[in-house]
């Protein structure tokens, strides 16, 4: 027997429901803001992520999946999605002297230690917005996650955070101050801080151990360092927010893991994961494109994990019932005649209501039997094609939770009859 590998998961079949749900849910929300789709590979070269992710992030200093391919070029399977995007937008001019919004799905890659909501493969959704530098397009790309929220049921299980990291030159200033800081409390610092202090000191305002709180507290603030132009965008981007009645909390110390973001960063974060509460984080990145070899381009965006998100669907069991449910109809069929033509019987019905989902009984067997497999798959009704239907021309339908009952119909007013039942 040959495992699959560690933090890595299948997702099964009692759980794709879920999966579709949401998949659903975040392509119509990223439709309602008028984004559009960017599918790019998952390998990409090594020095893109180096470059654009930063040498001193934990990511880029261990977590890549790297390789050697057999011509030697160092490739990397995503650990994010931003540089690769960013990455394609320079390649095929997608920036000239034009906006962008785009939003991507799929599987990103990191080596952490697996735990409940933290894999090795995992997947992110993502919008990138490119070529827009107001206040204005932040709040859009957290309204459009507020909307998510509210279209899932889960506003009243997640809290929004929001910073402003400044411009470069401030954010230098900050973290000249936030070293000489944590050097006068070098000895309050933990090995990990210790470390970062001489790498990347902004970082240790995230950390997570205990001990390390109170002289965290006590560190100065970056919101008290911003330039003069970073506060007025970040005051113009909660007065739109509260504005359109989204509420959050300031918090300073919310520092994010790349190094790209300048100005805006937030993230969506719950308490009912556990150790593992962020759900969404994003933020501005204006320095990014021409870092990676196009001109200097504005950007925001965020990435949103799939796991996270879909583990709370299912805790709070809000997944929309129509995804848990494979199959609307199943059909059976008794005696020769319609046996023999049972796929034909099954085509004319498809074609006749093409929304419905039909699984058509296979492998034989009884009556009762066939029913047992209907009503196992949760279908909605079972159409039946004995003898008599078969000659008369019509089907039987038996409606499974018992409220009507079964009536023997002409095929033509299937479509009238079960209208009522979900479409896929
Ligand atoms: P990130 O915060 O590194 O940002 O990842 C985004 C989200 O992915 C996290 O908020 C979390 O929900 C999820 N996530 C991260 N690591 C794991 C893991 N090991 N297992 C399961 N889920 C995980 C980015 O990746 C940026 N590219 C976001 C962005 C886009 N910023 C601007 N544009």
């Amino acid at each position: 027997m040959i495992n699959g590998i560690r933090g890595m998961n299948d997702i099964l079949p009692s759980e794709s429901g879920a999966w579709r749900y949401l998949e659903a849910q975040l392509r119509a929300v990223a439709d309602a803001y008028g984004y559009v789709e960017i599918r790019t590979p998952i390998l990409e070269r090594t020095e893109l992520f180096l470059r654009g992710i930063g040498e001193a992030t934990d990511i880029v200093e261990k977590e890549m999946y790297t390789f050697n391919d057999r011509n030697g070029d160092s490739l990397t399977m995503r650990p994010e999605g931003t540089a690769g995007t960013v990455r394609a937008a320079i390649e095929h001019g997608l920036l000239h002297n034009q906006e962008q919004r785009l939003w991507y799905m799929g599987p990103v890659f990191r080596y952490e230690r697996p735990q409940k909501g933290r894999y090795r493969q995992f997947h992110q959704f993502g919008v990138e917005a490119f070529g827009l530098e107001g206040p204005d397009i932040d709040a859009e790309v957290i309204l459009m996650t507020a909307r998510l929220w509210q279209n899932l049921g889960l506003q009243d299980h997640v809290t929004l955070h929001l910073n402003s990291l400044g411009a470069n030159e401030a954010r230098q200033k900050y973290r000249e101050q936030l070293v000489d800081y944590f050097r006068a409390h070098y000895q309050a610092l933990d090995e990990d801080s210790r470390r970062r202090l001489e790498t990347n000191p902004l970082r240790i305002l995230d950390s997570k151990v205990p001990e390390m709180q109170e002289v965290i507290a006590g560190a100065p603030s970056i919101l008290d360092a911003l330039d003069t132009e970073s506060a007025r965008h970040f005051a113009e981007l909660q007065s739109i927010l509260n504005d359109a009645g989204i509420e959050f909390v300031v918090n300073p110390r919310l520092v994010r893991g790349l190094d790209y973001y300048n100005r805006t960063v937030f993230e969506w974060m719950t308490d009912s994961l556990g150790a593992q509460g962020t759900v969404c984080g994003g933020g501005r990145y204006d320095g990014l494109v021409h870092m990676l070899g196009g001109k200097s381009v504005p950007a925001v965006g965020f990435g949103l994990g799939m796991e996270r998100v879909v583990l709370l669907l299912e805790a709070l069991s809000l997944v929309d019932e129509h995804y848990l449910t494979p199959v609307d109809a199943y059909l059976i069929v008794a005696g020769a005649e319609p046996e023999a033509h049972k796929l034909v019987i099954a085509e004319k019905i498809r074609n006749l209501c093409p929304e419905l989902r039909l699984r058509l009984h296979c492998g034989g067997g009884g009556f009762k039997r066939q029913m047992k497999r209907a009503d196992k798959l949760g279908a909605r009704v079972a159409l039946i094609v004995g003898e008599d239907e078969w000659r008369s021309g019509c089907v039987s339908v038996k409606f499974m939770d018992g409220t009507r009952p079964q009536q023997t119909f002409a095929y033509e007013t299937l479509p009238e009859i079960l209208k009522s039942i979900p479409c896929g």
